[in-house]
């Protein structure tokens, strides 16, 4: 096997997607070659989340599965959250791995990997203590026309439930500056689509004497000459200003689309999970974006079976979904995690309760967007043409974040083109390019 080969695997959000893509420029920079499989792979790394247990248990069963591959000369690394929130730990449960590091660490990378290659056997990167957002030069972006930028890392929040600010630290924005710069030089090597990230993408504040706030950066991103579409992922409903839709009336090119977890429709279950809002702050958010020039898309992430989530608790979250008729929704069963208050919290919703309110929400929800979907047939939508499908469609996305299959055309990709809808689906459309 030559030795200085990876393989790497990703788990998780879209930060970790893009902090995947940073490790593989970084290594690649340092010589590597990446292949497609860990039988291949002189380094095998499994870049993972932890934010729900099932989550997490998915990178120990790959690492059984390739546990005596270790006796053949191969290094398995584990990198990202679950590496954080279980450091040393990993060591005693799958012996074989030789590399655990957080996110924070990644700028150590290269010493990490030296020490490796030296031979060490117990390779840790868990300080959270940085000021540095991970920002290299080296980044391997996966996709040639839309592209991922950091700009602010970690967590400042502490919702009960949740184990990012154990895995990803407090806060830290990076400079308006390093970040236009960036747009600017994607925008100069033919990326026409941007995706600004952050576990709160809008507590941005910028640190140079320039003082940003998000609204302000969001703004001046869209202005980057040559690029055609921003989106920005995800905003907290707390630091959601009116700003920001000021600065989306203002910029067609920030997408028609905002995505707001809101977890629950009812008060009593946002405060015990320190959402720091209520039910009636949060649809003034949704008020102000029902009200934008363009019709934005609403989406939004919630949580079922709540430790004390009643069946009226429920039905207020149902209902919230008839409110705001969300375009599109991600929902989970509750999963206790590690350090986190919510652990403490008594009354456990059953498992079989869990998984009857999951149903029922996402069957509401599926009705809602065939609903919303079909009001779409016959009006005309700019897609970004994103490949192919098996049936030989072309797949589009709109400005809303919808996908549009289409026929006609022989578009090239990364191309933006107007497609009729002629037919909707709750989860896409489907129509002819005109
Ligand atoms: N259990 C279930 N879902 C969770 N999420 C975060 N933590 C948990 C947990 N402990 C969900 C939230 C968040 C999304 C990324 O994952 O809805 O917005
Ligand atoms: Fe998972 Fe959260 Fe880590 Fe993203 S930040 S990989 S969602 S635990």
């Amino acid at each position: 096997m030559p030795a200085k080969t990876f393989y790497l695997e990703t788990f998780g959000c879209q930060m970790n997607a893009h902090d995947s893509e940073k490790v593989s420029g970084t290594l690649l920079e340092k010589g590597y070659t990446r292949v497609e499989t860990p039988e291949e792979a002189g380094l095998v790394l499994y870049n993972t989340c932890s934010i729900r247990d099932k989550a997490e248990q998915k990178v120990y069963h790959r690492l059984q599965q390739f546990r005596r591959e270790a006796g053949r000369g191969k290094i398995f690394g584990v990198l990202g959250c679950v590496a954080q929130q279980e450091g040393e730990k990993i060591f005693e449960r799958a012996p074989h791995v030789s590399l655990v590091a957080g996110s924070a660490s990644y700028t150590r990378l290269p010493e990490m990997l030296v020490e490796l290659e030296a031979g060490s056997r117990r390779v840790t990167g868990l300080s959270l203590e940085t000021e540095e957002t991970f920002d290299t030069p080296f980044a391997r972006r996966d996709n040639p026309h839309r592209a991922y930028i950091t700009i602010i890392e970690g967590c400042d929040k502490s919702c009960s439930y949740c184990v990012v600010p154990f895995t990803r630290g407090p806060e830290r924005s990076r400079s308006s500056a390093s970040v236009l710069e960036e747009a600017a030089r994607l925008a100069a090597s033919g990326y026409t689509d941007l995706q600004l990230l952050g576990q709160n993408v809008n507590s941005y504040r910028d640190p140079s004497p320039a003082g940003w706030d998000f609204a302000t950066l969001l703004a001046r991103v869209a202005e980057t000459p040559g690029i055609r579409r921003v989106r920005f992922t995800t905003s907290h409903p707390r630091d959601f200003v009116k700003a920001i839709v000021e600065a989306i009336d203002d910029h067609p090119v920030l997408c028609d689309h905002v995505h707001l977890p809101v977890q629950s429709g009812s008060d009593r279950v946002l405060e015990r999970m320190q959402r720091l809002y209520t039910r009636s702050e949060y649809m003034c958010r949704i008020e102000w974006m029902k009200n934008a020039r363009r019709s934005l898309a609403i989406t939004t992430d919630i949580i079922v079976g709540f430790p004390g989530e009643t069946g009226e608790d429920f039905e207020q979250t149902l209902a919230l979904l008839d409110e705001v008729e969300y375009d599109s929704l991600f929902s989970f069963k509750y999963s206790p995690r590690p350090n986190t208050a919510a652990m403490a919290m008594a009354d456990p919703v059953p498992e079989e309760e869990k998984t009857a309110r999951l149903a029922t929400l996402v069957e509401k929800q599926r009705a809602i967007q065939m609903r919303k979907n079909s009001a779409l047939v016959g009006s005309v939508q700019e897609v970004m043409v994103e490949g192919r499908n098996q049936a030989g469609q072309w797949i589009g996305r709109t400005s809303q974040n919808r996908v549009l299959n289409f026929m006609g055309g022989s578009p090239a990709m990364g191309a933006y083109l107007p497609v009729r809808v002629m037919r909707a689906g709750p989860n896409s459309l489907a129509g002819e390019a005109t």
